[in-house]
């Protein structure tokens, strides 16, 4: 059964209606948010303003994702890599997750959406740990949409740790080399307890994984566009589930 969704579209593109179907919502969708800098500097501002407008795409996509049905969104929204850039956007990128949960926390648990949280949170500011915790906390018991920020993470720094945990279980005699498979490293990794995403998206116009989930990535559908992230919305958000229904998914095999 295709479900017509024409009314959640753009202005610009009622024209198109988008077929969804709802038997075949990509489980998990973890996004690649890109393009704030550039959204910014295409309208002459501080690069601290896209980011400040990609928080709000945030709430956009997370609203979209929950009414669409997708279970767990993961959104990449700070890298172990992005601590390279100047300190005034370090320090406004941690501020971020601070203001977006203070104006939305409340109306993400009416939702009934669950946060959490992927990524080595020692090394945040104690004022960014401190407003995830208590995110993290308070809808610990939520069961809706699962939103997961990665925040100072990165795809091989988990991989490493994850290696070398296990390295020091057999080191110890805890754990036989032969019980190291795929199943027990995805519970190991950071992502342990979400299955892999079924769709990836990237915009900006870089194709390029970045460090980001490397291990959970494997089978995923990627889908790219040219969108910068704070004109990222619901109707971009609608296409990638369109054409994530389009593909064909074969794990390697044979359809
Ligand atoms: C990449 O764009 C974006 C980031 C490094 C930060 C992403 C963060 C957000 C969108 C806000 C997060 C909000 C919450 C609530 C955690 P870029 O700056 O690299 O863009 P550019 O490539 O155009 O310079």
């Amino acid at each position: 059964m295709i479900k017509r969704v024409q009314s959640w579209l753009g202005r610009e593109d009622r024209q198109q209606p988008v077929d969804i179907s709802p038997d075949n919502i990509p489980r998990h969708v973890a996004i690649i948010m890109d393009g704030n800098g550039r959204w910014a500097k295409r309208l002459g501002l501080p690069r601290i303003v896209g980011h400040q407008n990609g928080m709000k795409a945030v709430k956009r996509v997370t609203i979209a994702a929950d009414e669409l049905g997708i279970e767990f969104l993961t959104m990449y929204a700070f890298s172990t890599e992005n601590w390279k850039r100047p300190k005034e956007e370090v320090d406004f990128l941690m501020r971020l997750p601070v203001e977006f949960l203070a104006i939305e926390l409340d109306e993400l648990i009416e939702k009934n959406v669950q946060v959490r949280v992927m990524g080595d949170s020692e090394a945040l500011p104690s004022y960014t740990r401190k407003a995830m915790e208590e995110a993290v906390q308070r809808t610990e018991n939520n069961t809706g949409l699962i939103l997961n920020f990665a925040l100072n993470y990165g795809g091989r720094k988990e991989i490493e740790d994850c290696m070398r945990e296990l390295a020091i279980e057999v080191a110890e005699g805890k754990l036989n080399p032969d019980d190291i498979n795929s199943q027990l490293i995805d519970s190991r990794l950071l992502s342990g307890g979400l299955p892999d995403p079924d769709l990836m998206i990237r915009t900006s116009g870089e194709m390029r994984l970045s460090n980001f989930m490397l291990w959970q990535l494997a089978y995923s559908e990627l889908w790219f566009t040219d969108v910068y992230w704070p004109e990222f919305g619901r109707e971009h958000l609608l296409q990638a589930v369109a054409e994530y229904q389009r593909r064909s998914r074969r794990y390697g095999g044979l359809k």
